[in-house]
This record gives C-alpha cells, sequence and structure tokens, in this order.
C-alpha cells in the first residue's frame, strides 16, 4: 500500500474527466487500496481516482462513525432523488474551505465493485451528499463551481497564496467532517 498525492485547486489536472474503468486487474485493486489508506490518512470521508491524478471512474468512501466501513463505487451512475438540500462541504483538494453545497439528498446508485461485480444502492444522508460530491471530481468538476466567480476567485488566490497547490503540502490538521 501506498500514500498516494493529492492535488489541490486550482490544479487544472482536477478537470480530467475520467473514464470507465473496462479491465478489472491487480492495478485496480492496487488503486482502491491506495486510494482508501490515502483517504483514511487525510483524513476524509471520500476520495475519487482524479484526486490523485488517475483519470478512471474510481470512488472510495468511508462515511461510517468509525472508519471502518469501506465502499467502493466503479463506473458509478447516479439518478438524484428526494428533494434538494444545503449542507456544508469540505473537499481533500481544497483544504480549510468550506462551502454550503445543495444536492439530492437521495441517490439510486448503479455501479461496479473492486472485482467488476455489478450492485445497486439507495443512498440517503451523508452518503448521498458524499457520492455525489465524488461523482462531480470524476467529470472534472470541484465544488468551489458551485460558488460565485468572485467567492472562487478568492479560494483559488488563497490557496496559492498558500503555496498548497504543489500537492505536496496537505497536512493533517482537523478537516471537516465532510472532507472528500
Ligand atoms: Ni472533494
Amino acid at each position: 500500500m501506498a500514500l498516494l498525492d493529492i492535488l489541490v485547486y486550482p490544479d487544472p489536472r482536477l478537470r480530467n474527466k475520467a473514464l470507465p474503468v473496462e479491465v478489472f486487474d491487480e492495478t485496480v485493486g492496487k488503486l482502491v487500496e491506495d486510494m482508501a489508506e490515502t483517504m483514511y490518512a487525510a483524513p476524509g470521508i471520500g476520495l475519487a481516482a482524479t484526486q490523485v491524478n488517475v483519470a478512471k471512474r474510481i470512488v472510495v468512501i468511508d462515511t461510517s462513525e468509525h472508519q471502518d466501513r469501506l465502499q467502493v463505487f466503479i463506473n458509478p451512475v447516479l439518478t438524484g432523488m428526494g428533494e434538494l438540500v444545503e449542507t456544508e462541504e469540505g473537499c481533500l483538494s481544497v483544504p480549510g474551505v468550506i462551502v454550503p453545497v445543495k444536492r439530492h439528498s437521495e441517490v439510486h446508485i448503479s455501479a461496479l465493485d473492486k472485482n467488476g461485480e455489478p450492485f445497486e444502492l439507495h443512498a440517503s444522508g451523508l452518503l448521498a451528499i458524499c457520492i455525489q460530491h465524488e461523482v462531480d471530481h470524476l467529470d472534472g468538476k470541484v465544488f468551489v463551481d458551485y460558488l460565485s466567480q468572485l467567492k472562487r476567485d478568492r479560494v483559488r488566490k488563497q490557496l496559492l497564496r498558500e503555496g498548497r497547490s504543489s500537492g505536496k503540502s496537505f497536512d493533517k490538521r482537523k478537516e471537516p467532517v465532510t472532507a472528500s
């Protein structure tokens, strides 16, 4: 297992669109393991492959209280359901920034597991929010895109000034519980 470098906004590689996984070999299993280790170490509750500069549609999430229930979603397809709810989100690629974002309160998820087996899931609560945030990453979207241009520029300048865009300097100070 290995810790991977997490890209930090406004790194342009966060805009890459991830491609579906078609071959399920040991490289997929290794990547999933490394992504999980990286997410837990950050610490965060979700991580998309885009954030570690891999253009594959792979997401790892653990929203359990004790962070002992890893969920892996490969080639996830979401159907948003329920009302739109606003929650405060954080992101491992935008350290120290918390932004209110509106998302569906429930989602239906179709995905493959790390062995390529299809499964379906109905999610609500934090998992529903988190999976929407992560699939945005796979599509090259970062949650600050939901902000006004003015606020987004402020976040970008702040992170550039702090020199965090190297991707190396992500620290381990307490992040919001929803960092993903
Ligand atoms: Ni994120």
